[in-house]
């Protein structure tokens, strides 16, 4: 049953925040913002067949103050997802300013247009990138934080914020999420991840080259201290991070005084490369060739999620297996071998 309270989505229009609109409307009302720089429209019309509903979309950037104002001033809001900001993390090494701005910067108006309209709750998209090099896994969400790169600097920046503004003022309830490596698409097909040009995550190499869109997988590393000597990831289905984001707004409307409360959204799994490129074509059916390469420089060996803290505060849990991860992601790239640019 729809609450009626009123979430303003930034960055919707993109992978993880178009999964979450499916998720959240039946239960609450959603406005997006997105200035597309990363995603398409389509993605946003895609979601709407498949819920059959009318979804209110604006075309706007975290980092023009007046569009922020504006929006705030004309519009009632209950709280605030925040997905909007730039992700790939070899453009963060040679383009930092860009995000230092975008992420760092558009966030602070971002905070700035809620903090002056009074709408102080808050959930941020994290990442297990806070987490740098572990020195012990499971990571709990108690694990040391620092930054390899631009990109996660702009994760912890942003979080040490959020931590600030949080014991300044105790009216805010901030659900900061750390998400793991999301991976597969919506069961319908019909939305999925749309990288632009090289895709640099390995789930979408892999469905690229299933497709033929690409000659063959490099595999980063061969000679790392884990199952098979290559890197060990959590993945987490893009549509169970999606109902932690429904979990994490039932959690902020049930509490008060949240304060700053961090969670890990993975599955607690550590799965290889080989593991999954093997996985990938048994459950599909299709070859996926690769080649063993030198390590990728800023890369961890492993990295897995202690996920108890999300189970219980949270009440929610990955559900959904490597099987599905594998079968929806090609689903995905098979039906939409060109993504939204059909
Ligand atoms: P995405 O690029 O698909 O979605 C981000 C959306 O934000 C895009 O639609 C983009 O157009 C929009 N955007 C960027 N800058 C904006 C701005 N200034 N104003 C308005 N809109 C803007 O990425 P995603 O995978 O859906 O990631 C969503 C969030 O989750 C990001 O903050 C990302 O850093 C974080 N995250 C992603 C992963 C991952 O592996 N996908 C892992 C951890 C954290
Ligand atoms: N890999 C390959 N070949 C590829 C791509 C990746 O072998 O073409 C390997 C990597 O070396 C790693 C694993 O596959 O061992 C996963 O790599 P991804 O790039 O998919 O994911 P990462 O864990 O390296 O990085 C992701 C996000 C980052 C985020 C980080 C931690 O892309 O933005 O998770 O949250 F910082």
């Amino acid at each position: 049953m729809n609450s009626n309270l009123r979430v303003l989505i930034t960055g919707g229009a993109g992978y993880i925040g178009s999964h979450t609109i499916l998720e959240l409307l039946p239960f609450y009302d959603v406005l997006v913002l997105d200035n597309l720089s990363n995603s398409s429209l389509e993605s946003i019309k895609r979601v709407e067949k498949i819920s059959a509903k009318k979804i209110e979309f604006i075309h706007g950037d975290i980092c023009d103050v007046s569009f922020l104002n504006k929006l705030f001033a004309q519009n009632t809001f209950d709280a605030v997802i925040h997905f909007a900001g730039l992700k790939a993390v070899g453009e963060s090494v040679s383009m930092p300013l860009k995000y230092y701005e975008n992420n760092v910067l558009g966030t602070i108006h971002l905070l700035n247009a809620m903090k002056h309209a009074q709408v102080k709750n808050l959930v941020f998209s994290s990442s297990a990138t806070v987490y740098g090099v572990p020195d012990a896994l499971p990571l709990t969400e108690e694990a040391p934080r620092s930054a390899t790169n631009p990109y996660g600097q702009t994760k912890l920046m942003i979080e040490n914020i959020l931590m600030d503004l949080a014991s300044s003022d105790s009216d805010w309830n901030i659900v900061n999420l750390r998400y793991f490596n999301p991976v597969g698409a919506h069961k319908s097909g019909l939305i999925g991840e749309n990288p632009r040009g090289m895709p640099n995550n390995l789930m979408p190499f892999i469905s690229q080259v299933a497709v033929g869109s690409r000659k063959s997988l490099n595999i980063f590393g061969d000679d790392y201290d884990t199952v098979d000597g290559t890197g060990v990831r959590d993945y987490i289905h893009v549509v169970d991070l999606a109902k932690g984001h429904l979990a994490a707004l039932d959690y902020l409307f049930a509490n008060e005084s949240i304060g700053f409360e961090p969670f890990n959204l993975g599955t607690g799994k550590g799965i290889s490369v080989l593991e999954m490129v093997k996985a990938f074509e048994q459950f599909n059916g299709v070859d996926v060739p690769y080649k063993l390469v030198e390590r990728r420089s800023g890369d961890v060996a492993a990295c897995y999620a202690d996920a108890s803290k999300a189970n219980q505060m949270l009440n929610w849990r990955a559900e959904l297996d490597l099987k599905a991860m594998c079968e929806d992601a090609w689903r995905w790239q098979s039906k939409n071998p060109n993504g939204f640019n059909q």
